[in-house]
């Protein structure tokens, strides 16, 4: 069973100033809850129940979002608000939340190296909260975790991407193996359309063998000059240990302002009004 998670969060969330200036976007709210707290809600549910944040400068919000706000459970204790707050509770009820900062931004592998000693010598999860994935059956990370238990190894989430797409993912080739389910030879991060060995794009859920720490300490600066984690990865899809399945869900980029606004009238429409 994986039961530790990694959320990084320590980028600067650029595409949303001026609102991220002060303000981490990993606590911009699609309707009432903050986008952080979905991806969170959703490792609690596939057991992995220690998350491990990857924070920087500016992101104490996040880590005081997941503690106990005294004055507040004080105040609204009896009163008719209390379930405002039954998410929150139940996520710190199930949770443990444990933080390392990460000092300088080099890329997610960086960031992901960062979380080593939170992780430790054990196959855990990776969640990107920009990435916002909503299902009415079981929700992205239950899936993969399934998929470890069969396979063993490394598991990245895929979906369909217009091709002319492929430069802000990193982008998959591989052998189908069962329906939605491919053998990764090949990964490629941000590919241009012409170089892109696939449509298949690599979205913010990962499970992650631990070996994977060791490959990243000597992995060089890929796109744009960072460490990747696709580079890393693709040290392990060599050896045949990398599994891609494309999930069931839906997800939406809230790291850009459109996909932002589409999970905000979803989630408006399809959870808040039917409550
Ligand atoms: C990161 C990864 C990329 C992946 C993407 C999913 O890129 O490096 O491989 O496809 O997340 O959202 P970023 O969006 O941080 O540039």
């Amino acid at each position: 069973m994986i039961k530790k998670c990694l959320f990084p969060v320590a980028g600067y969330g650029t595409r949303f100033l001026p609102a991220t200036k002060s303000m981490p976007k990993e606590m911009l709210p699609i309707v009432n809850k903050p986008l952080v707290q979905y991806g969170v809600e959703e490792a609690i549910a596939a057991g992995m129940r220690t998350c491990a944040m990857v924070t920087g400068r500016g992101k104490r919000t996040i880590t005081d979002h997941f503690d106990i706000s005294y004055e507040l459970e004080h105040q609204i204790s009896g009163s008719g608000k209390e379930a405002a707050l039954a998410s929150i509770r139940d996520v710190l009820e199930k949770g443990v939340f444990a933080s390392v900062r990460q000092r300088e931004m080099k890329g997610l592998g960086h960031a992901i190296l960062t979380g080593e000693p939170l992780i430790g010598n054990e196959p855990f999860g990776v969640l990107l909260s920009d990435d916002l994935c909503l299902n009415d059956g079981p929700g992205v990370l239950t899936q993969m975790a399934a998929l470890y238990e069969q396979f063993q190894c490394s598991i990245v989430a895929i979906q369909e991407v217009p091709k002319e797409d492929t430069h802000k993912y990193g982008v998959i080739a591989g052998e189908a193996i069962a329906e939605g389910v491919y053998r990764v030879s090949d990964m490629v991060e941000k590919p241009a359309p012409a170089d892109a060995p696939s449509n298949l794009a690599i979205i913010g859920r990962y499970i992650l063998t631990p070996d994977i720490f060791d490959i990243l300490r000597n992995t060089e600066p890929g796109a744009n000059g960072e460490i990747q984690i696709t580079d890393a990865l693709q040290t392990q899809a060599e050896e045949g240990r990398v599994i891609a399945y494309q999930f069931a869900g839906r997800r939406f980029d809230c790291g850009s302002v459109p996909g932002f606004v589409e999970a905000t009238n979803f989630v408006y429409d399809n959870y808040y009004l039917q409550k």
